[in-house]
């Protein structure tokens, strides 16, 4: 049976530092409480002046991994694509990207599914993976969430939270009987609860999709309840970690690190309580780039391979929550062989 591991990872940080001093220049806001809520101190954005869509992010974070895991673009059999901030309406990034690459006729598919966008990626790679139909799979998160967030004190509360980024990771199916790679998947959705956390516009439903009255009622920007959001998420994360554990038959005392999505400094330090494993084996990087929604978990393992917090022989649980509403939980091995920095 073939396992999905991965052979090299990769990340992209637009060069525009947002500091949260920098953003009460636009809305009533402090460092204080944005520092005190959510764990944020700053955050990256692309160019104020626009040009660099989310797949240039990406081109740059896959240069990387496919540098790592020393693969050409041409090695690629399928590219999946996680952004709820695609460059444009249709087509969607993964095309772009694919172009950007160099490539003329490897498949490119998008998965919309927002924090947990890279959790449905793994799954739907290992998926692909095992079922014979791709052996490399380059997995992309990367938003662009900048140039639509409300700058004004209207939309401070969703505004604080959100920075740019990519991040990606080369899968490939390798032969073996070893418990390695992705050793669990757990994948949920709740769409009752769609609008507690959405960009509304432009919309199919609208004629035509974003009318005047839409945009100055600032409908094309995100809204959330985020009250509602964290209850939710304190609540789902650990349960579904405990669900990905069981089916991969591994316990937390075998978890190496917990690598979880970063959109509140808050609700992973409940989350870490709630699981009952120590504070050092939780994963935080949410006070310097704030939520980057799909790009979150691939930055962050990107992150924790080039520090060395984890390597060769370490079991890593991905856990997150978010729009949709979904939530997710993967239980990855490092092969004892791969994946040296
Ligand atoms: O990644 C997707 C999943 N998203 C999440 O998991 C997010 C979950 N939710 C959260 O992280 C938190 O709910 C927030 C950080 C978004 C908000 O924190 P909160 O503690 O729930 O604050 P709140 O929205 O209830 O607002 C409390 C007060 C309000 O003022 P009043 O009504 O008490 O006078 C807000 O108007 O804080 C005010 N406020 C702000 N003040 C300064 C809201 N945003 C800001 C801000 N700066 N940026």
């Amino acid at each position: 049976m073939k396992k999905t591991i991965i052979k090299g990872t990769g990340r992209y940080l637009p060069p525009r530092k947002v500091t949260n001093e920098d953003l009460t220049q636009w809305m009533d806001t402090s460092d204080e409480w944005i520092e005190q809520r959510t764990g944020i101190k700053q955050r990256y954005w692309v160019p104020e002046e626009g040009g660099v869509g989310t797949s240039d992010l990406a081109l740059e974070a896959s240069k990387i991994a496919l540098d790592r895991a020393g693969w050409t673009p041409e090695d690629i059999d399928l590219i999946i694509f996680a952004t709820l901030s695609p460059d444009i309406f249709f087509p969607g990034s993964g095309c772009l990207l694919q172009h950007k690459l160099g490539l003329e006729t490897t498949p490119a598919l998008d998965i919309r599914q927002q924090c947990t966008g890279f959790f449905y990626g793994m799954a739907t790679a290992d998926a692909y993976i095992k079922s014979g139909m791709a052996n490399r799979v380059l997995l992309v998160g990367a938003e662009v969430h900048s140039t639509g967030l409300d700058l004004s004190t209207r939309g401070r509360d969703v505004t604080v939270i959100f920075g740019d980024g990519a991040g990606a990771a080369c899968l490939e199916g390798v032969d073996t009987e070893k418990s390695i790679g992705i050793l669990s998947s757990c994948l949920h959705a709740a769409g009752k609860y769609a609008e507690a956390l959405m960009t509304e516009a432009p919309a199919s439903r609208v004629n035509p999709r974003l009318t005047v009255e839409m945009f100055e009622q600032g409908r094309h920007f995100a809204k959330m309840d985020g009250k509602n959001v964290f209850k939710l998420a304190v609540k789902r994360l650990p349960e579904v970690s405990h669900e990905a554990l069981d089916k991969a038959g591994v316990s937390l005392e075998e978890i190496d690190l917990v690598i979880p999505h970063q959109a509140n400094m808050r609700i992973n330090q409940f989350f870490q309580k709630t699981l009952g494993i120590a504070e050092e084996k939780m994963y935080h990087n949410i006070q310097w780039y704030g939520n980057t929604t799909a790009a979150t978990i691939p930055i962050a393992l990107d992150e924790a391979l080039e520090k060395k917090i984890i390597g060769p022989g370490s079991t890593v649980l991905f856990a997150g929550l978010g729009a949709g509403l979904t939530w997710a939980a993967t239980v990855y091995k490092f092969p004892e062989n791969s994946i040296s920095r």
